[in-house]
């Protein structure tokens, strides 16, 4: 790999350029979490979704795994300066690619809620009364959607190659109620382009005729999922306070 292109780096991914083909790199991982986005690429594809094309999945040695898929030579969704047409253009061209993704029925994927409760029962951040509370919230919330969700929604996630757009990342993808999608992607917004959280939440309601409040009502459980992903100190201090914002005005507690 030494003598390829570099085109992107996660956490514990590196992608390269090979030719036609892009190679994303998972570091001291299993080859099951490569099985895993491939397939999940591979189904969102088949529905004839816009996503690069799958190859194959390569051990390369223990730890070591490559995906291989159709390389886009593209330009990022959101560029630093653009202006307020251009914001908002980009920002429903998201909408309406998640809004896409959602329209599928994704039977037989692991639960976006089983997922939630897995993470906030596991977090070190949260005492247990916190925790029950919000497992209630989700209880409540769940009505058994089945609809596809891609579980990462943001802007570094969907790749322009100058006539068509294309979502990538399918590592999270599961079944589950797309407004909790949705309410992922606000935080995301809120976090890490503040300004267009709003523009954003609105265009999803829009675009999926749904209330803002029924997306919001999210927030508590899709931030303390949150809490364990990689990020500094200040941005999880913002999430933890969120959550705990939330927990005390259920119990009427006065600050
Ligand atoms: N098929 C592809 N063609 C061209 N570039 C790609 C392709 N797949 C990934 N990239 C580049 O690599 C970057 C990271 O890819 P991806 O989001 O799949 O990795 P990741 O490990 O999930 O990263 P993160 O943890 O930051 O989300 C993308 O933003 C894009 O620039
Ligand atoms: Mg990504």
């Amino acid at each position: 790999m030494l003598n390829l292109e570099v085109v992107g780096q996660g956490a514990t991914t590196k992608i390269y350029r090979d030719g036609d083909m892009a190679i994303k790199l998972y570091l001291n991982t299993t080859s099951d979490v490569a099985d895993n986005e491939a397939a999940n690429q591979q189904f969102a594809y088949n529905k004839g979704l816009p996503v690069p094309k799958v190859y194959g999945v390569r051990k390369l040695d223990n730890n070591t795994v490559a995906l291989d898929m159709e390389y886009i030579q593209c330009q990022p969704l959101m560029k630093q300066r653009m202006d307020k047409e251009e914001r908002n253009n980009a920002i429903r061209t998201l909408v309406m690619l998640q809004c896409e993704v959602h329209k599928v029925h994704a039977n037989g994927f692991p639960k976006l809620t089983d997922r939630l409760v897995w993470k906030i029962k596991m977090t070190q951040h949260l005492d247990e009364p916190l925790k029950s509370s919000l497992l209630s919230l989700i209880d409540q919330l769940d009505n058994n959607s089945e609809n596809l969700c891609h579980g990462d929604f943001h802007p570094l996630n969907i790749l322009y190659d100058g006539s068509k757009h294309w979502i990538i990342d399918w590592v999270d993808a599961c079944a589950g109620n797309p407004l909790a999608d949705a309410c992922r992607t606000y935080l995301i917004f809120k976090q890490h382009i503040t300004r267009l959280a709003g523009t954003y939440l609105r265009t999803f309601c829009k675009e999926a005729k749904a209330k803002q409040g029924d997306v919001l009502a999210w927030l508590p459980v899709v931030a303390a999922a949150r809490l364990d992903e990689n990020m500094d100190d200040k941005s999880r201090s913002w999430l933890l306070g969120l959550v705990q914002e939330w927990y005390h005005s259920q119990n009427g507690d006065v600050k």
